[in-house]
């Protein structure tokens, strides 16, 4: 084995993602990844990013996107993301990202970007803005996750595309310009909880559903907490089991499993004598219980401006610096000036 072996073996494996500022994570933003990314902190070298130039793909007010970045990258902190041990950064506040986008986009085939399901499902929702932006979002994405030499990237299912794609565009550089990027793969964390619409359990909860019912979001308080499980839609059995056909009550057991830890059978055994008003109640006070320290840090962070804006700050200069090196090299590469 040579030395670049031995220390390649030893070296601390980088995990990266990004989630975008398009509103309050809900429940499911939060058991899904961003909960999961806490825990990644301790054993991997983490980069975590609000993706506020992927966001501009949609439009929106001016004054909503400052506010939404602000916030979103203030919840990723009170969501337990620590700055001194991870790397949390606004996107745009590194302009490496654009840059590579762009040098990227040059190696990205028209077929394959027209081939992304992200590409046809918003074209489809914004048939008045199909803007050049949604086309080349996945090579700004792999940009994103080359810059920073990223081991593996945890992401929905949704996104797997994208990943493909990445690795798709970074091996194609390195055939034609030299070896430069590393390849990323996937993370699929075992405690990864798809969390579903309280009111229509077989579709995704999702930060832009209409009901508000339908949606936990994370600074939500107990009260109207407790208040959306009791309404949530479960079925006529009155049986707690984890069982296909019973979308509601597995999408609750699943939330109560992801936030206490117990396997379904346990969840089954607990309320095994006991009605669904009991089971939402503590299924409610589970999650209550999880998202109040969340909220309370949330609100100190907003109040605390100074460390607000220090902490973006400094996030912003140290992925410079790594995503500056990487961006230096693949320009070197392709023969720029
Ligand atoms: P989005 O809100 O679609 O930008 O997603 C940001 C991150 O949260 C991605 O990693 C998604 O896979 C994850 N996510 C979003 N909604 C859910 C959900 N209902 N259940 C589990 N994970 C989710
Ligand atoms: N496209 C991702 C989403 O919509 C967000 C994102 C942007 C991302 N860049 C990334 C995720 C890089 C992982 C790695 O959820």
């Amino acid at each position: 084995m040579t030395d670049t072996q031995a220390a390649e073996d030893t070296r601390r494996k980088i995990i990266l993602s990004g989630i975008q500022p398009t509103g309050t994570f809900t429940l499911g933003n939060y058991l899904g990844a961003v909960k999961n990314w806490r825990h990644l902190q301790e054993s991997y070298d983490c980069y975590y990013f609000v993706a506020d130039l992927h966001a501009l793909t949609v439009y929106n007010e001016p004054e909503k996107r400052r506010r939404q970045s602000r916030e979103a990258f203030a919840l990723l902190l009170a969501c337990g993301l620590d700055p001194k041990e991870s790397l949390v950064f606004i996107q745009s506040h590194v302009p490496a990202h654009a840059q590579m986008g762009w040098m990227l986009s040059c190696l990205s085939p028209f077929g394959d970007l027209s081939r992304m399901t992200q590409f046809k499902d918003k074209s489809q929702k914004h048939p008045e803005d199909i803007n050049a932006g949604l086309f080349t979002y996945p090579a700004l994405m792999a940009g994103d996750i080359l810059l920073y030499r990223a081991d593996y990237v945890p992401v929905g299912a949704d996104q797997t595309q994208h990943l493909e794609f990445t690795r798709d565009v970074a091996a194609r550089f390195n055939r034609i310009y030299g070896e430069t990027f590393r390849l990323p793969e996937g993370y699929f964390p075992k405690a990864g909880a798809r969390v579903m619409s309280l009111q229509e359990p077989t579709a995704k909860m999702s930060k832009s559903d209409t009901n508000v019912k339908a949606t936990i979001y994370i600074l939500d308080d107990e009260k109207t907490i407790l208040k959306k499980f009791k309404s949530a839609v479960t079925d006529s059995e009155a049986e707690v089991v984890f069982r296909e056909g019973k979308d509601g009550v597995n999408n609750l057991m699943t939330i109560y499993s992801a936030i206490t830890g117990k396997p379904m059978d346990d969840i089954a055994a607990e309320f095994a004598d006991k009605g669904y008003g009991d089971f939402k109640t503590a299924v409610g006070t589970a999650v209550a219980e999880e998202l109040r320290p969340i909220r309370e840090k949330y609100a100190a962070l907003l109040a605390d401006k100074a460390y607000l804006d220090a902490a973006i700050r400094e996030g912003a200069e140290r992925a410079s610096e790594i995503a500056e090196r990487t961006l230096a090299k693949a320009k070197r590469k392709m023969g720029i000036i």
